[in-house]
């Protein structure tokens, strides 16, 4: 039987790339997402490549601990395992730290590292009944260094790092692996987009020049594509990556070197 992945945060963008690229690669999926509108119509997508005995959509709040349970349960009940979890669920807002609300930190704290938290002790129940496992987050390099004007995402995700690498300790002992996939910048995104004014204020650019911006600061010249994530995810969710545990990928262009 083919492998198990649930992508939680799976509905549209990336998380929807990443769902449709491992349905691709021959993975029986799990599309999770608050947006179950969404994870329904990326599951349609899949079905129609591969077939509806081949995907699962499921809502979840990944910040709700119940919420996240009923997945699990759900789709041990559907597929009998989970091969590999993708905690692709992430939320960021700007603004300088005088004027960041408290409750788009605790947002932030929430979505990016409390969720990633349950869903990670969630699954780990399932693969460590089946002695295998990999879990994967999605995380971006402003979980390595930070970011102007992003604090409550930096902080998360940097918090998300030691999750993983404490993570892969708890678990080594039972064949599962667990990494961070530091993202560089998604230029054609929604969530980058949606942060380009706040970008221009705090560069003093006008909007249309910021993507630039942020193209001239990558050694390799351009910004982050979907596919680079899912070549890299591929390799770690597969047997040939046994041997590598608790690390953070830069997936940046060269941006991030450490
Ligand atoms: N866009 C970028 O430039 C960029 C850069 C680096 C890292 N990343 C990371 O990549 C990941 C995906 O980014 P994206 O741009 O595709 O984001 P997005 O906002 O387009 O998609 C995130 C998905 O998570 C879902 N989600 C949000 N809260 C949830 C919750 N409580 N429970 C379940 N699902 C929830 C949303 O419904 C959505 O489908 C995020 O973790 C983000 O931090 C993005």
């Amino acid at each position: 039987m083919s492998k198990v992945a649930l992508i939680v945060g799976g509905a549209k963008n990336l998380g929807a790339f990443l769902s449709v690229g491992l349905a691709s690669d021959g993975y029986r999926v799990v599309v999770a997402d608050l947006d179950l509108e969404g994870a329904r119509q990326t599951a349609a997508e899949i079905a129609e490549q591969v077939g509806h005995d081949q995907v699962l959509a499921l809502q979840v709040d990944a910040t709700n601990e119940q919420s996240v349970e009923q997945m699990s349960t759900a789709v041990d009940a559907h597929f009998g395992r989970i091969d590999v979890m993708v905690y692709n669920a992430g939320i960021a807002q700007a603004a300088k730290i005088d004027a960041f609300p408290l409750d788009a930190w605790q947002r932030s704290i929430e979505v990016n590292l409390t969720g990633y938290f349950l869903c990670a002790r969630s699954v780990s129940r399932i693969m460590i009944r089946q002695n295998q496992g990999r879990i994967i987050q999605i995380n971006s390099k402003s979980g390595k260094v930070g970011s102007k004007h992003n604090s409550g995402y930096s902080a998360a995700k940097f918090g998300g790092v030691g999750l993983t690498q404490s993570l892969a300790l708890d678990l080594a002992e039972h064949n599962i692996t667990v990494h961070s996939l530091m993202l560089g910048n998604l230029l054609k995104s929604p969530m980058f987009q949606s942060l380009i004014p706040q970008y221009a204020a705090k560069l003093g650019v006008n909007e249309d020049e910021v993507e630039q911006l942020y193209i001239d600061k990558v050694p390799l010249k351009r910004g982050c594509d979907y596919q680079d994530v899912l070549n890299v995810l591929k390799f770690y969710a597969s047997d040939e990556a046994g041997y590598c545990t608790g690390q953070s990928i830069n997936i940046t262009g060269g941006q991030v070197m450490f």
